[in-house]
Formats: structure tokens, sequence, C-alpha cells
């Protein structure tokens, strides 16, 4: 979640320590495993076809189609049926979840460290949480005093004489953070071809089935505490956790959700005696959502174990509570009043599980664009992921047989029940995977790749708007130097931050990324490549570091005369010794 504050240094410094590295395993001693839990969310490296008669769309979603909120339904409810352990570091996870299970039936089990080990276990039935919880102590801590605020967040102590250590070899760890750059451009250089290239990357940076868990359990546990004044609100995951594109480590954005309890769906009998809810009242919607996560931000700084570095940040345009979740590693946004951020989820969701493509390629273009500093963790004048992912979604809105359809049509192919006005704006567009057909582009990733480059390497920025409801780029409403209108307020700009200098950089950047693509040297595997000479090519060498600012290539005659920056030069000439070496 992006706003506009400062950052304490100790919140950044305790986020950086927080590295999140899962040990998966399930129990075979449990019969009940969840079969979908090897697989991973929202993503499939092969495309799931579906071909219905009279029907031709392509989903890539490991969910089918299953739409967003019935995703969040799902995780909703096992994450509460879920408890976070820390245990000692050599557990052994036979009799760990031996002594677990006399409470229930353990649908799954696995393991991560993050500042020591922890285990994320789910229950078949949530009643095995009240037996859990009958059996669990508050600690006495000597000199200290403890808040006695029963969480879902525990410890597992051996007071003797179990022995806990594992008497076989621990299960392998998987980091749950991203590999490095370097290390990603060399696993990228050993690939055969682009669209493999793209695919790798896109698997080694998605998030994992058990990490998106972990995130609706973080979600859960939060609702606990938001529960002791709101007894009936959810807090659900929103932005890039959910919405297919997330990228290991990325924040946590959650949404206090109060819809169910407000009672603005409530019908009112026409004649006759009803009740209501006598209520305090605030000056604002605005200013309600400001003393709600006030409140709330207090009781998570105060009494939310694990929850550390606790900033209310309330007069951003969207008022957000952000602290550090510890034992998950987390940074967590709680938003609340977010509607429409919640539906730029789901939209993005829908586009991501159409065409297995669209994801790859906006993998592909944020993580070039990170690479480049085109965008950044932290805020300020460059282009966000999310307009990025917009800017990818348009592109392929835009090509002569478009892979994706307008919001406008997603919007004439709503259901009843797919309606949704929020604020006043039309926020509606079909949820159903099934009732959406798409036409049929055979692109291949390299291609699409390489035009999304050439694209926006050549865009009318200075007098056209990005526009996805239509499809098609539109005069400007304003000057500012990008302009991605906001699917659901279309008087907004969601890239209004971005200035002059940041756009330049981005589309001498495209530029220079086409042209490379266009060349043998970077768009074939090296020579070396079978000697183990892994000189960086393709895609890997589009991510290289620049070495100097393409900023100043501009104009494509210019660069057509004088394409080697510093950087391609550099390039050419690692291509090169590799070559002697080989
Ligand atoms: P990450 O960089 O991986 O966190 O991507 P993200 O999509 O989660 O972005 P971010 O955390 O910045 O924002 C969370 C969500 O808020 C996005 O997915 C959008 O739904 C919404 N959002 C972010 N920025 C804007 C904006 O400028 N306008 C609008 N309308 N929504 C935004
Ligand atoms: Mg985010």
């Amino acid at each position: 979640m992006r706003f506009h504050g400062s950052l304490s240094a100790a919140m950044a410094s305790s986020i950086a320590m927080c590295r999140l590295h899962l040990r998966g395993s399930l129990s075979k001693c449990f019969k009940k495993v969840d079969s979908c839990f090897q697989r991973k969310f929202g993503t499939s490296t092969a495309a799931t076809k579906t071909d219905a008669p009279n029907k031709k769309y392509k989903i890539d979603s490991k969910d089918g189609n299953k739409s967003f909120y019935t995703v969040q339904e799902e995780k909703i409810e096992q994450a509460e049926r879920s408890v976070l352990i820390s245990c000692p570091a050599k557990t052994n996870e036979k009799k760990f979840l031996s002594y677990l299970s006399r409470h229930g039936d353990i649908n799954k089990c696995f393991f991560y460290e993050s500042y020591g080990t922890y285990a994320v276990v789910e229950f078949s039935n949530k009643e095995s949480l009240t037996s859990l919880h009958e059996g669990t102590a508050i600690p006495s801590i000597n000199h200290e005093a403890t808040v006695p605020f029963k969480s879902r967040l525990l410890s597992l102590r051996n007071a003797g004489p179990v022995d806990m250590s594992n008497d076989q070899s621990a299960p392998p760890c998987q980091p749950q953070t991203t590999i490095h750059i370097n290390d990603l451009i060399q696993r990228l250089s050993k690939e055969a071809s682009i669209d493999q290239q793209i695919s790798s990357l896109t698997e080694t940076y998605q998030l994992t089935e058990e990490n998106v868990c972990l995130r609706f359990l973080v979600c859960s546990l939060l609702k606990d505490i938001a529960a002791a004044y709101f007894p009936e609100c959810t807090i659900r995951p929103f932005g890039s956790s959910v919405n297919g594109f997330g990228k290991l480590g990325c924040d946590l954005d959650m949404f206090l959700d109060l819809d169910g309890i407000s009672g603005r769906n409530l019908k009112r009998p026409k004649a006759g005696l009803s009740l209501e809810y006598q209520t305090k009242r605030s000056a604002s919607e605005r200013a309600c959502t400001q003393s709600i996560l006030s409140v709330i931000g207090e009781c998570v700084d105060q009494f939310g174990p694990g929850c550390v570095g606790v900033q209310k940040i309330l007069q951003a345009r969207c008022p957000l509570v952000r602290f550090a979740h510890q034992p998950s590693g987390f940074q967590c946004d709680l938003t609340a009043n977010n509607r429409v951020a919640m539906k730029s989820s789901e939209l993005l969701y829908l586009y991501g599980g159409l065409d297995r493509r669209v994801r790859c390629l906006v993998f592909s273009v944020r993580c070039w664009a990170r690479a480049h500093s085109i965008t950044s963790s932290i805020p300020g004048a460059w282009i966000s992921n999310f307009s990025l992912t917009v800017m990818v979604l348009f592109f392929l809105q835009r090509r002569t047989i478009p892979i994706l359809p307008t919001l406008d049509h997603l919007k004439e192919l709503a259901g009843p029940l797919d309606k949704s006005v929020i604020e006043g704006n039309d926020c509606t567009f079909v949820s159903d995977f099934t009732k959406i057909r798409l036409q049929d582009n055979t692109e291949t990733l390299e291609q699409l790749l390489q035009e999304f480059f050439e694209f926006y390497g050549t865009f009318a920025f200075n007098r056209m708007s990005i526009n996805i409801r239509k499809g098609r780029e539109q005069n400007k409403p304003e000057m500012s130097p990008l302009h991605i209108q906001n699917p659901f307020e279309p008087a907004l700009n969601v890239s209004k931050n971005v200035n002059g200098t940041q756009l330049e950089r981005f589309v001498a950047l495209c530029r220079e990324s086409a042209w490379m693509l266009q060349q043998r040297e970077f768009n074939v595997p090296h020579s070396g490549s079978a000697t183990g000479n892994n000189a960086p090519w393709g895609l890997a060498a589009l991510l290289m570091p620049s070495v100097s600012q393409v900023a100043g290539v501009k104009g494509r005659k210019k660069r057509k005369r004088e394409p080697a920056s510093e950087r391609i030069k550099g390039l050419l000439e690692s291509l090169k010794n590799s070559e002697v070496k080989s």
C-alpha cells in the first residue's frame, strides 16, 4: 500500500531483519492432507485450457474458475481454524503433530523460519481451537507483566523429558524471500529460450501456497484483536497478496471489512415496528475510519503479540495503520473503508487468471522495472507496481488480436450478483471466469515482451491517457506526465505522483530494452551456455543493472545510430569474453 509519509528507521530495520524461510513439510501420519497443499497459489507453469461448447477461455489459476470471493471465503475459513506456533529449533515434527492432534484432526501443517522456527497448523474443525486454548497457559515471567490476551500465536515449551529433537535429517528449507537479482540472472541465463526465462522468473518470484496461507492467517490473528470492538468484522488481504501478482516478500495489505455488521444491506420493513442501534456519529466517513483505525491501531500496539513498530498514518489519502508482524516477517498495512481497492484486487485477479501470459508478463515487467529502479519500495515520484500492472493489462488489450477484454466488456457480462456501486462509482464486472470468451491470440511471451517495450517506448504519453475500461488510449484530461485512469474512479489518475523525469527514464529503458531484444547477441542463448558459461542473455540481460543512466537515450533514430550505451557495451564485452573462454 502506498502512502506519502515517512517511515521510522526502527520499522524499516525490523522489516529488513524479518526474513521468512519456510520448511515445508506435511505430516505423513495424518490422512486428511489437503491435496491442494503442494500446489502453488493462483499459478501454473502450464496454462489450463478449458474448452466448453460455444465458449473459449483459458484459465490460469490453481483455483480453476473460482471467483475471487470464493477463494477469499475459503481461505479466511481455513485461517480461522489455524494457529501459529513458535517451536524450539529442533522440533520433532512427528511428536509435535501427535501432541497437537489430541485437540482434533489436523488438515495441514508446515514449518518456516523467521527469527526462529514457526509452524502453521490448520485443524479440521474450529472446535479444536477451543480445546487447544483450554490447554494453553499464560506465561509467567519474572520481573515483567504479561497482557493476558489469548491469541492464536502460541509458543511450544518443553519442560522435559520429551525428546523433541529430530532423529531424522531436518526437512528441506524452502526460502520464502526472493533470491538475489544476481542469482536470478544466473538462473535465467541457463534457460533455453526467452519464453522459458519468463516462466522461470514467474515460478521463482510468485507467492507459494504456504505463503498465502500465512497471509490469511495473519489477517485472521488481527481480526481477533479487532473483534474486541467489532465481533463480526472480517480482515481481508487485498493487493498483491491475493491479486495473483504478488512476489515473495511483498507487503500485506489488509482491509478491515465492517460491511457485514454495518446494517447497510439490511432491508427495513416498510411498515410496522423495527429496531435500530443507537450509535455515535462522526463528521464524515473519513473521520469515522480514522477513529476506528486509531483505536484498533492502539490495541495492536499494546496487545498484539508479534506486532512491532506500529504507526498510525491517519492523515494519508487512505488512512492506515502500518506495522511489522515479526513472526511472519510481513510488513502490514491495515486499512478500513477501502472497498475500491478490494475491487481493484478482484479485477487484477480476474485478468491474471484469464491467460497465463498475463501473470508472466506482469512478473517480468515488474522485475525489470525494479532492477532498474523504475519502481521502488519507498513512496515517491516513481511508477508504482499497481500502475505498472495496469499498463501491462492495457498493452494486452491493445494487441491486434486482444489478449484481454476491456473492463466495459467485463461489465456487460456481469450478472445480478456482480452489481457493485461504491461511493457512487459503478464497480460492476463479471466474476465468473466461464462467461468470458477470449480471442485466439497465439503470440509468444518473447514477442509480447518485445512488443511491450516497443509499445511504451513510442507511446504518446504527452497527449494520451491509458484507460483499461475502454481498452484504448484517450485524450489526457489533465497534464500529469503519466495519466492512467483509475478503473473505478474515472476522475482519478493512479499515477498522478509520477514526474517527468521518472517517465522519461521508463521510456528510455523501454526503448533500450526493445533494441536489445532485437539483437542476436542478446536474443539467443550464448554459445557458451552448453559449456556452463552462462553470460546473461535475453531477459537476464535486460535485468542487468545499468552502468550508465539511459535517460540520455532519446529518439529512436539517434538510438539506431548510437545504440551502445555503456550498459550495452558492458554486456557485449561480457559476451565476447565468455565466447573466448568457451
Ligand atoms: P506491491 O508493490 O507488491 O505491494 O503491489 P500492490 O498491488 O499490493 O500495491 P500496493 O501495496 O501499493 O497497493 C495495494 C492495492 O491498493 C493495489 O493492489 C491496488 O488495489 C490499490 N492501489 C494502490 N495504489 C493505488 C492507486 O494509486 N489508486 C488506486 N485506485 N488503487 C491503488
Ligand atoms: Mg501491496
